[in-house]
């Protein structure tokens, strides 16, 4: 019997890839699945918390019991989430959100020609670092895939971004597959959670979360 870790904890995600538009018929997009965003959502629903998910475009269907708010672009994924940041207790960011997009998408698909074609791009705000900094932050946990490196990357990336949890994993074993294999790192360190499916890692990672979050919060 698992006792209900997160009854009453509001908890806010994202998951998926965005989807930015280079013209009406094309755009850049990544790999991204949404499995394990979706399991997280699951999970945490399970252990009874109040779940909203923000979703780029992924083809899962929304686990029950999910408030799923569909977006396509990290700039509708960024309005989405501030909108519900002040009455957020944890949030997790487990999208994939583009770094770039085209400055000027066309409104009309854009002809093909022989002459060489640039797309400028712009940066994209960073979604989870901007609900970490504000004054009343939500409890933050975001997720990192990186191709090596995975502890230096992680560990900075924790830090440059204020989160009190990073869930580290790699990219080329993490993207599409069905089981994957997590190192959160915190305060005290790094945590190795060995592979196994993203439901499992899921009720592992919440579980982690919901004591890091119980004890910020002395009753
Ligand atoms: O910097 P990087 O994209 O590797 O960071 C990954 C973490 O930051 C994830 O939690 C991801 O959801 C979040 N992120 C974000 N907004 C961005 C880029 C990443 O919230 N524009």
């Amino acid at each position: 019997f698992q006792p209900k870790l997160l009854t009453g904890v509001k908890l806010l995600m994202t998951a998926g890839p965005t989807y930015e538009a280079i013209d009406a018929v094309r755009g850049i997009t990544n790999r991204s699945s949404g499995k394990m965003g979706y399991a997280i959502a699951h999970a945490a629903r399970e252990m009874g918390a109040t779940v909203t998910l923000v979703s780029g475009p992924v083809a899962l269907a929304a686990p029950t019991g999910v408030e799923r708010i569909s977006v396509n672009t990290a700039l509708e994924m960024a309005d989405a989430v501030n909108r519900r940041a002040a009455q957020t207790d944890i949030f997790i960011g487990v999208a994939a959100v583009a770094d770039y997009r085209p400055a000027s998408p066309n409104e009309q698909k854009i002809k093909k020609s022989d002459a060489p074609l640039t797309v400028e791009l712009v940066p994209n705000p960073d979604i989870i670092a901007s609900i970490a900094s504000l004054p009343n932050a939500p409890f933050c946990v975001g997720f990192a895939a990186e191709s090596e490196n995975l502890h230096e990357y992680a560990q900075a990336k924790r830090r440059a971004k204020r989160l009190p949890l990073l869930a580290a994993n790699l990219a080329q074993t993490a993207i599409g597959a069905d089981d994957n294999e997590l190192i959160l790192f915190d305060d005290d360190g790094a945590h190795p959670l060995p592979r196994t499916d993203k439901l499992s890692l899921a009720r592992t990672l919440l579980r982690h979360v919901a004591q890091l979050y119980r004890k910020g919060k002395p009753a």
